[in-house]
């Protein structure tokens, strides 16, 4: 939480790319990390047919879309984020999804609106989790459920704990944070810490995943031009970095070049209750 910090919030903090990292993010980051994720939340917060869904932190809308395939026509699917980038892409998508801009803190939306709100990958940006907490039991109904998705720790993702080593040997910490902020609310604990005061009935969740990239090039590409290092790594320093990532990353490697390493998930439901 930004209050924890000694320092301002960065981009790299609150998770802000700009608009060409979107693209990047939506093309390349999404079919190799963030997409898989996507049914597992909407199963883990009891999305069915005819629901309403709230999806904060929506980036692209990968769980937006899989939200409206699932509730079918007409229901009602809301995507907020903070990105223009983001949401240009996502309105681009998927147009007849709603979209908004806001944040988790201030969520544009009317109360207890929805049935399920999800938030995939997000919370680790948000500048005040308890109010992002607040806010998402304001807009959902009571007896609606809320669904957080965080990442494990570095120590449970050796792909990213060995990038994030090689990123700040050859460009330093500030570059190396934009990495290890997506990994800030890693222990189930700080998950629970966030869910419990909301609700009852909180289930807790490991999701296996993996990161699956088709070179060590694509991966590192990905890393840099599809998130908040997009500003802070020039071409020659990618090139440096891919040449320095065959050397160090190989055993992340297959026969056939393509990459691949676990990287598991925290999912938390909530079911909100009525306020004292
Ligand atoms: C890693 S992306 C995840 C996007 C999407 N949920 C997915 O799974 O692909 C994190 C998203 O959180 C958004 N974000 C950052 N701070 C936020 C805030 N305070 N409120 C809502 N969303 C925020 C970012 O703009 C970004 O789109």
């Amino acid at each position: 939480m930004s209050e924890e910090r000694n320092r301002p919030a960065t981009d790299a903090d609150r998770g802000q790319v700009n608009t060409a990292a979107a693209e990047v993010y939506e093309s390349f980051f999404v079919p190799a990390l963030f997409g898989q994720f996507a049914e597992a939340v909407l199963d883990h917060a009891d999305v069915v047919a005819g629901a309403r869904v709230l999806d904060v932190g929506c980036g692209t809308g990968v769980v937006a879309r899989a939200a409206a395939a699932r509730v079918g026509a007409g229901e009602r699917v809301v995507g907020v984020d903070p990105n223009p980038g983001m949401l240009a892409v996502a309105e681009r998508s998927a147009p007849s999804i709603e979209w908004r801009a806001g944040t988790s803190e201030a969520l544009p939306v009317e109360d207890r609106c929805f049935d399920h709100t999800v938030s995939q990958f997000a919370a680790m940006f948000f500048t005040d989790r308890r109010e992002a907490m607040n806010e998402m039991a304001r807009a959902t109904a009571i007896g609606g459920t809320i669904t957080i998705a965080t990442w494990f720790g570095l120590d449970r993702t050796p792909g990213y704990a060995a990038m994030v080593a090689l990123i700040a040997e050859e460009l330093g910490n500030e570059a190396a944070d934009a990495l290890r902020a997506p990994f800030v609310l890693g222990r189930p604990e700080d998950v629970r810490g966030l869910v419990d005061p909301i609700g009852h009935d909180v289930r807790l969740t490991e999701s296996s995943g993996t990161a699956r990239f088709a070179s060590l090039a694509d991966w590192v590409h990905t890393d840099v031009q599809g998130w908040t290092l997009a500003d802070l790594v020039d071409d020659e320093q990618e090139v440096a970095l891919i040449a320095r990532a065959e050397q160090d990353l190989a055993r992340f490697v297959s026969a056939d070049g393509s990459v691949s390493f676990p990287a598991p998930a925290i999912i938390a439901t909530v079911v909100v209750d009525r306020p004292d």
